[in-house]
């Protein structure tokens, strides 16, 4: 909109070289996933989120045969993906990956405690959090009791 003003306005060379200085300090809107520091950003906070799981003897047990760095990695692509970054989840869906695991309401809620640790650890802004666990618990039904 600015742009069509801008050149609408435009009468003169002057008028022209004000407009391109109001474009570059129109405000900049960032995404989640840039709040959340882009990909160095997210791959700091699976760190930690994943550490926090290996501490918590309610769920670690879980993931005792789990290939941690793939699963790492498919954690920052679907944050990423899911945060509007531009990557794109290649693992399997929620459903197919916990299959056969029965994941319980407790085991879940302990996971996103993870999360939040790992988020607040990392200064992330409450808002944000709450986005974050938001999209986490959307993903509920996909996960418990399968
Ligand atoms: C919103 C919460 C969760 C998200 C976003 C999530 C995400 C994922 C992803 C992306 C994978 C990898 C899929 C693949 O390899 O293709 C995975 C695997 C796995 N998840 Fe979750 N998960 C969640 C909750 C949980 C909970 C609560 C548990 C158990 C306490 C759990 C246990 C596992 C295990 C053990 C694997 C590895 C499966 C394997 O090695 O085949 N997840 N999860």
């Amino acid at each position: 909109m600015r742009i069509l003003q801008c050149i609408a306005l435009a009468g003169g060379v002057l008028l022209a070289a004000s407009c391109a200085q109001q474009q570059a300090s129109a405000p900049q809107y960032k995404s989640l996933y840039d709040r959340l520091g882009q990909q160095p950003g997210l791959v700091v906070v699976v760190d930690d989120f994943v550490a926090n799981i290996a501490g918590d003897n309610r769920i670690n047990h879980r993931f005792a045969k789990t290939d941690i760095p793939k699963l790492k990695a498919h954690l920052v692509d679907q944050l990423c993906e899911a945060t509007g970054g531009p990557c794109k989840y290649t693992g399997r869906d929620m459903v197919t990956s916990h299959k056969g695991m029965n994941i319980t309401v407790a085991e879940f809620n302990a996971t996103g405690e993870a999360m939040q640790k790992a988020l607040q650890k990392n200064k992330v802004a409450q808002a944000d959090i709450d986005a974050v666990l938001g999209a986490l618990g959307g993903m509920q039904n996909d996960i418990v009791g399968k």
